[in-house]
């Protein structure tokens, strides 16, 4: 018997971009699409199309760039957005415009301020305006977990009829429990049929949001959406690591069921996000957090060495993380070595970007015996957020900070000029930043730092990350640093997130562009 294919729609760059924290950059947000391609996924929302220009900039460069998954993006049930999306995604193969509108009473009466049925107007006219652009057309009932069934019969009939093709139905606050979630989607499956494709998309703020994924695929749907991480907007998303090893590892109850998800790409995909957003993965998450396969208590131990099966019920190469941890490249290793070893960690790089990721490469073996996968991983990261070198850091030199005042002294170049200046501060690190702030001429209120060592051993990596704010009404920045020198790698990371502004800053201020058609 054929097994039912359920569609994985990933929305990390989407609702896991909503994730409190700050915003990538297109070369990132490329660098993810096309890990996500690799991993198999049905659909990926690339991004909020109307939000901004970089989020349509970047939604159209993954149209070019993936071809093996439908991009799609998010569009209010608006004219204007339905607009950008369209443009945006119109040079991808396969390309959908997911349109959505609240459908439940508190959210249509005190946020949208409109009735039933001008809200259903608006979803049918959304619909028939996103068909002029394409034939995949994705409407969601927002906050159906708290939708009267009967409205959302109404508004789905009305949608399918103007040329939806999937249905949505978001429990966007995290509301509701697997019984529930499973009578809904039941309920809305038997009455649309193969009219469309019943979607869900579940929301974590009671920690429910697998579990009633897995509910309503038992109860018809056929499309789950879901983030990498379990990424997401407040509590998150419906993880999607753990949603499809559920499915495979318990084949005994859902072997009805199947993705196309190739799940030996589910860790380098993890590390990639991980690596890009600053946001690790809690240490036990299932799946893919730090102690997912740790044995620490000697029974277990004793037992895993007798027989893996006894404590083990995934096998850690099933999502692809046998390759870890080894010794990977040594100095002599060559530019083709050096760019498989990126491809199998989820990275493929342009020209340009590899030739500097092994210029670095080198530079680090010289110094660093032994080089890991997540030195790789770290070094690619850092050097993708620092693709545009507007301010290219030269030089740092600390004066002795335990006698006197913390001191920096900087020499950064700028348009083929030199610059340098000295500053003092709080710390080494406000001195540091104060003197890139000074020679920059930019101002960076930094929201965030973090610093964390890299593989391991005494001449392991300082990964520094900084999350900065160089204008109030727009996003924070994330940065990243690398170097045996955490103060190095702290002055890399603050100029890196300059330079990612730099690379952003028009497109970061046309945000909300149709903001005046708020819904
Ligand atoms: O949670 C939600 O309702 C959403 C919709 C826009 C699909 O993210
Ligand atoms: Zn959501």
């Amino acid at each position: 018997m054929s097994k039912e294919i359920i569609k994985i729609f990933d929305t990390t760059l989407r609702d896991g971009e909503q994730s409190p924290g700050a915003s990538m950059n297109t070369e990132e947000k490329i660098q993810i699409a096309s890990q996500l391609e690799r991993l198999g996924v049905d659909i990926i929302e690339a991004g909020f199309a109307a939000a901004s220009i970089g989020d349509f900039d970047a939604i159209s460069k993954i149209s070019q760039k993936v071809t093996n998954s439908t991009v799609c993006s998010l569009a209010r049930a608006l004219d204007s957005d339905i607009k950008f999306a369209g443009e945006a995604v119109s040079r991808a193969k396969m390309k959908r415009i997911h349109t959505f509108i609240a459908t439940s009473d508190i959210h249509m009466k005190y946020k949208l301020k409109m009735s039933p049925d001008e809200v259903i107007k608006r979803a049918v006219r959304a619909v028939e305006y996103a068909c002029e652009f394409v034939d995949d057309i994705e409407f969601s009932c927002e906050d159906a977990g708290r939708s009267d069934i009967i409205f959302m019969k109404e508004i789905t009939d009305a949608v399918i009829e103007a040329g939806a093709t999937t249905i949505n139905l978001p429990d966007t606050v995290g509301y509701r429990m697997p019984f529930e979630i499973a009578d809904m989607v039941k309920e809305m499956s038997n009455y649309v049929k193969n009219r469309a494709i019943i979607s869900v998309h579940n929301h974590n703020d009671l920690g429910m949001a697998v579990a009633n994924s897995i509910e309503s695929i038992t109860n018809g749907a056929r499309q789950v959406e879901c983030t990498i991480n379990g990424l997401g907007e407040r509590a998150g998303n419906a993880s999607l690591e753990e949603i499809v090893m559920i499915l495979k590892v318990r084949k005994d109850i859902f072997g009805d069921y199947d993705t196309n998800i190739n799940t030996k790409e589910i860790y380098a995909t993890s590390r990639l996000i991980a690596n890009i957003t600053t946001i690790e993965p809690q240490p036990n998450k299932a799946i893919v957090g730090k102690n997912a396969f740790a044995h620490e208590s000697g029974i277990h131990q004793d037992g895993m060495l007798k027989n893996k099966e006894t404590y083990e019920i995934i096998s850690p190469s099933d999502i692809g993380l046998d390759i870890e941890d080894t010794l990977v490249l040594g100095k002599h290793s060559g530019r083709a070595a050096f760019k498989d070893k990126l491809f199998k960690l989820g990275f493929e790089l342009n020209s340009e970007n590899l030739n500097n990721t092994f210029n670095r490469f080198k530079e680090l073996a010289d110094k660093k015996k032994d080089i890991y996968d997540d030195d790789l991983r770290a070094l690619v990261t850092s050097q993708m957020s620092n693709v545009n070198k507007e301010f290219e850091l030269i030089r740092l030199q600390l004066m002795d900070c335990s006698s006197g005042v913390p001191s920096a002294a900087i020499t950064i170049k700028h348009n083929d000029i030199e610059t340098t200046d000295a500053g003092i501060g709080d710390g080494t690190i406000d001195a540091i930043f104060k003197t890139i702030d000074r020679i920059s001429g930019y101002q960076g209120r930094l929201m965030d730092y973090g610093v964390k060592s890299v593989s391991k051993g005494k001449d392991a990596l300082a990964n520094v990350t900084v999350k900065v704010k160089f204008n109030d009404n727009e996003p924070a920045i994330i940065g990243h640093g690398l170097s045996l020198d955490t103060m190095l790698a702290s002055a890399r990371a603050y100029i890196g997130a300059l330079n990612s502004y730099l690379s952003m800053e028009g497109m970061l201020k046309a945000k909300n562009i149709s903001s005046q058609n708020s819904i």
